[in-house]
């Protein structure tokens, strides 16, 4: 049989009007990315190599449940087994059953012979009832524990890989996957994990009563079977495939549907007219997945029915060589009468069984994901050397630092060096993209660079815990979180680990010139900082600005770094929070990032920065007299000012 899933995709873009714009990134979309390659090599995989991975999965789900719960999954695992062996028992009394209504002798007799099995039976089917109960209801505990477990465990891990992480494509797109389907289908792997056992208890059952009963059924019902096992993986693997293919498409059109209903970007999707191109292009993505998906179920459909059909053609064979062995004297009447009834209740174990590994494939492939991640986060895990960082440092020294992106090309930081002392103001300016936030970021302790090092009082801060380092600094980002919470919550929570009380916050909101405007929000600093609540109050961009320069100086650290803090600031604003930064700053060091030139002249040093180096470096005269970059910008600015 040709291997229709080595067909090329088809085509299935649907050009629309305004759709043209994004039109030239279509070629290949449903190819599979070249970032895939690993996973591609998991859909690839034959079906023999698929068989394979049954029990590996079926460990990692045990493995799973085990961690969320030991108990629930005992219990689980307990009374599934004895449920199994309890329908065990009832198919021997069956035989029974049958052995004493089909002896040779008068009716009476035989309906008498037959009562003993009879009342076992009926006994079993009741214990395995009780027991099938008391297994579904530890399931149904397991099932929402395991979700939990996952769920955490994806958390923890993304909250503990170094930053950098975050801007390795491959390792975004692993977490997406993971986070997407992998904890659903963590939680649905131990679900049917638990089916395909429980099936197979009963098979080993419906086997073992067969091979007592003639050697050669047991063969006969394994290959009545196989068709439909054939099926179901090859469903499986045609799912995750395209699956594979989509995945990219999802997440762009997630990413847009997202942004279409979101309240952020809902003020420019209007001012630029540009509903009508969005929709466009979120209704071509959703259509080849829509389509993608069609052709998806065609093909399992059309393997299900092979399948089923052959399934079918086998199990009447095995019920022809069932009728030549009674004919031909090898078997006794009653035997057959319970190999028949066996062989009824094997083929539909064995569908049942068939479905449950299908599931579980189908989702174990997701469960890969979810497994390959947590693998892959474990690597870029931060190592933790447990020295800690001094309480107050005289001084941090970056010498030879080279930092790069992954994947970019060229360093965003090149080869810098550069000196902080306790109580300094060291501004760095440059232009957009000069690498000022990147600098920032390694010397907060974000990211490590890959050359050179950085050191405090003397001692390489990769020798030290990254934790305790990041304790000792405050950080003005130039895209301060809005996190929603209340305003005092958003300023608190810069030194979440020690109470704060509203004194102390209201000190912190008036050092970042936040006071005022919070005391004027309906609930004050109880205010919940967030439109998407009731109650909820949102900030100008320059008030939030604010927040995150009083939670800077709320976290009270001996380093503090300012990048733009004050951008969105109006001029008054922004004269009082360097004035306060100035007062407040004695004894702290301060790392000042600003486009302003006006700000930076009273720095003790300023670095100039161009394309990742340092290229000019000392205080606002010093830098002037060099006639180079800085003298350049400034005196730009402050023509500009005294022109206005
Ligand atoms: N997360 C990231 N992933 C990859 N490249 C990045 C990332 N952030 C910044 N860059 C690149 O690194 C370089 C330096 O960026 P950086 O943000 O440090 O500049 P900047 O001096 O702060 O600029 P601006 O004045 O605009 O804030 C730029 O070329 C930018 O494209
Ligand atoms: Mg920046």
């Amino acid at each position: 049989m040709p291997d229709p899933e080595a067909d090329p995709a088809p085509d299935s873009s649907s050009p629309t009007a305004s759709s043209s714009l994004l039109e030239s990134e279509d070629d290949g979309e449903l190819d599979l990315p070249y970032w895939l390659t690993s996973t591609q090599e998991a859909a690839n995989t034959t079906f023999l190599q698929m068989v394979r991975r049954l029990p590996r999965l079926l460990r990692d789900a045990w493995m799973l449940a085990w961690r969320a719960s030991p108990r629930t999954t005992t219990a689980v695992l307990v009374l599934q087994l004895a449920a199994g062996a309890a329908a065990a028992l009832g198919l021997i009394s069956v035989v029974g059953v049958f052995e004493g209504l089909l002896q040779a002798g008068p009716t009476p007799e035989r309906v008498r012979a037959a009562v003993p099995s009879l009342v076992i039976l009926i006994l079993t089917l009741a214990v395995r009832g009780l027991l099938a109960s008391a297994a579904a209801a530890a399931n149904g505990r397991l099932s929402p524990m395991v979700y939990e477990a996952a769920e955490m465990r994806l958390l923890d891990l993304t909250t503990r890989v170094d930053l950098a992480t975050f801007d390795a494509p491959d390792w975004r797109d692993a977490m997406e996957r993971a986070r997407d389907r992998g904890i659903p289908a963590a939680q649905q792997v131990v679900d049917f994990g638990i089916e395909v056992l429980t099936g197979m208890v009963s098979l080993v059952a419906v086997a073992g009563v067969l091979a007592v009963l003639h050697p050669v059924l047991l063969p006969l019902l394994v290959l009545a079977a196989l068709p439909t096992g054939w099926a179901a993986v090859r469903a499986a693997r045609l799912g995750y495939r395209s699956q594979l293919r989509l995945i990219a498409v999802w997440r762009r059109q997630r990413m847009l549907a997202y942004l279409l209903a979101a309240r952020e970007p809902a003020g420019e999707l209007r001012a630029f007219t540009v509903r009508g191109f969005l929709l466009a292009e979120v209704a071509r993505l959703l259509r080849i997945s829509t389509l993608e998906e069609i052709r998806v179920v065609t093909r399992s459909v059309r393997s299900n029915l092979y399948g089923q059909a052959l399934s079918g053609l086998l199990t009447g064979l095995a019920y022809l060589v069932l009728l030549w062995l009674l004919w031909t004297g090898r078997m006794e009447l009653a035997a057959g009468g319970a190999a028949a009834y066996a062989i009824n209740l094997g083929i539909g174990k064995l569908r049942e069984l068939a479905f449950s590994v299908n599931r579980v494939y189908e989702q174990g492939l997701y469960f890969s994901d979810f497994q390959g991640f947590c693998d892959l986060s474990v690597q870029h895990a931060e190592p933790s050397p447990d020295r800690r960082a001094p309480e107050r440092f005289t001084e941090i020294v970056l010498d030879g630092v080279t930092f790069s992106y992954p994947d970019a090309t060229r360093p965003a930081i090149d080869d810098v060096s550069l000196t902080l002392r306790r109580g300094e103001i060291i501004a760095l300016v440059g232009e957009n993209g000069s690498g000022k936030s990147t600098l920032a970021a390694v010397l907060a302790g974000l990211y490590r660079p890959q050359r050179g090092s950085v050191t405090w009082d003397g001692v390489d801060v990769t020798r030290l815990h990254p934790e305790s380092l990041r304790d000792r600094v405050a950080v003005v980002m130039q895209e301060p979180t809005r996190w929603p919470l209340s305003a005092r919550l958003n300023i608190a929570i810069g030194r979440h680990d020690q109470p704060a009380s509203l004194e102390r916050v209201q000190e912190s909101a008036e050092a970042g010139d936040a006071h005022e405007f919070v005391m004027e929000l309906p609930r004050a600093y109880e205010t919940l900082l967030s439109r998407h609540f009731t109650d909820g109050a949102d900030l100008s961009g320059g008030q939030w600005q604010r927040l995150a320069v009083a939670r800077a100086f709320h976290r009270d650290a001996p380093l503090l770094i300012c990048d733009e803090p004050t951008a969105n600031l109006d001029a008054r604003a922004e004269h009082d929070v360097y004035q306060r930064l100035r007062d407040l700053a004695s004894g702290r060091t301060v790392v000042l990032i600003t486009h302003r030139m006006a700000s930076v002249r009273e720095a003790d040093r300023i670095y100039v920065l161009d394309h990742g180096s340092v290229i000019e470096e000392g205080d606002h005269e010093e830098l002037m007299a060099a006639g180079g970059l800085y003298a350049q910008l400034f005196t730009l600015q402050a023509s500009a000012y005294q022109s206005a």
